[in-house]
């Protein structure tokens, strides 16, 4: 992403803040996995949402204060006896000449931070996320406090920092789009080869090597979540991410997995029949997910919102739930009873950008101060992912038992009313059946 699209958001905060204030923003800091091994490093979202820097324990600084620098980068100092170990850091020199802001030592945090907050109107920072910040913030104002009488003042309010970028990260730029895009078709492709690469007798954290080294080869180093591969009555476990069973003939194989690309998430679900053709049962319970998906996603326009396309995809689904005799009754009762979450046990979807489950309410207060469904915007990017999952046990014919089944895409919000990010994978019973056979044929 180009420098000027993270000065850009800067300045678009310094014009939000209170006349006064200042913004606080902590890096994230490098997790243990074992002794002295870390996971790979992920900076927090909002922090690279403003700063474009990728390295830990740095602290970022914002304010529309005329006595302050409008922003202050803190990051660690030049080391070469612990860069030759850990790797290279920009130091402050090179980070202020790359990021335009001024830039300045770690070392001068509790100075800095001081300064910061000495005089300030509000402080904003992350109030919900337990962090050394929030404690150090606090110690601070308690102890200017204490001296006002000396000529400090300690700021008389603390606001939260996360639904103030929360509604700036809710709708995306050209630059985000173009990113999700591509992390969209790289997710897509890499299920494509899961597809073809699965066989009875392979095991499920194969199809997950072959999804993640699709992913690297094309720029993605990272999933943005730990892919789920999770045949027969694996699928039926949500975040089912052990992915360690064999794949067995007659089983469906469930695959959740998404690249991350330059920060953003790409987040696909597909089914497919493990020896590549769908039973009866399984091609009835399938097409009866992918007219929920369809249903959903012709209801992702502009004006509409979530509760909108959840009501299509239920709609569909207690339908066909019905006919297929697994739910009994009246229609328009098991719709009101909302029979249908039985077997449906999760929403229609989310919000999706730097996170996987992306920032940005999905209520707002409506004008007559209750709260109302967020309507969809141009730029908004979401997925829709209905699913039917059937324990063995479940009150309905045993053919139907263990069969879990998502079916997942991302879909960009236009003035048209969308555009699926995702379409790079086949979800339609005949072309996955196509592909699974051509890639068997080759083999
Ligand atoms: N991969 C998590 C989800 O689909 O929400
Ligand atoms: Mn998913
Ligand atoms: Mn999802």
């Amino acid at each position: 992403m180009e420098n000027s699209v993270f000065v850009q958001r800067r300045q678009q905060l310094i014009a939000a803040l209170k006349p006064g204030s200042v913004a606080l923003l902590s890096a994230a800091s490098e997790q243990s996995r074992s002794r002295d091994t870390e996971y790979p490093f992920r900076q927090h979202s909002d922090f690279w949402y403003y700063s474009g820097f990728n390295e830990p324990d740095a602290l970022l600084i914002i304010t529309n204060r005329a006595d302050l620098p409008a922003v202050q980068l803190l990051c660690r100092e030049k080391d070469p006896a612990q860069e030759v170990w850990h790797g290279r850091r920009l130091g402050p020199a090179v980070a202020a000449e790359q990021l335009q802001l001024q830039a300045v030592a770690l070392s001068e945090k509790s100075q800095l931070l001081q300064q910061a907050i000495n005089g300030s109107t509000a402080v904003y920072l992350h109030l919900t996320e337990s962090s050394a910040l929030l404690q150090q913030v606090t110690e601070q104002m308690q102890h200017l406090k204490q001296r006002e009488k000396r000529g400090d003042k300690a700021p008389s309010q603390l606001i939260d920092l996360a639904p103030v970028t929360a509604e700036k990260r809710l709708v995306k730029d050209q630059n985000e789009i173009a990113i999700m895009r591509r992390a969209g078709q790289i997710s897509a492709e890499a299920h494509s080869r899961a597809m073809q690469l699965c066989r009875p007798g392979r095991f499920e954290y194969q199809l997950e090597a072959e999804i993640l080294h699709h992913f690297a080869m094309n720029g993605a180093r990272h999933p943005a979540y730990n892919s789920i591969v999770g045949s027969g009555d694996n699928g039926c476990i949500l975040h089912y991410t052990a992915n360690s069973s064999e794949l067995k003939a007659g089983d469906l194989v469930l695959i959740d997995a998404g690249c991350e690309l330059a920060g953003y998430a790409a987040d696909i679900s597909r089914t497919f029949p493990v020896s590549g053709k769908f039973s009866k049962a399984q091609a009835e319970l399938y097409q009866l997910v992918l007219d929920a998906q369809y249903a959903a996603c012709n209801a992702v326009a502009p004006g509409s919102n979530f509760a909108k396309v959840t009501a299509a995809a239920e709609q569909v689904l207690t339908e066909g739930l019905l006919g297929l005799g697994i739910l009994q009754g009246e229609l328009e009762q098991l719709i009101s009873d909302k029979a249908c979450k039985q077997y449906f046990i999760h929403g229609i979807g989310h919000w999706l950008g730097l996170d996987v489950h992306d920032v940005g309410a999905y209520k707002i207060a409506g004008a007559a101060g209750d709260m109302a469904e967020q309507p969809f915007v141009p730029g908004m990017v979401l997925t829709i992912e209905p699913g039917l999952y059937i324990p063995a046990g479940s009150p309905t014919d045993r053919c139907w038992w263990d069969l879990a089944i998502r079916i997942e895409d991302n879909l960009l919000v236009t003035a048209e009313g969308h555009d699926n990010l995702t379409t790079g994978v086949p979800k339609e019973i005949e072309a996955i059946e196509q592909l699974m056979a051509a890639a068997d044929a080759g083999n």
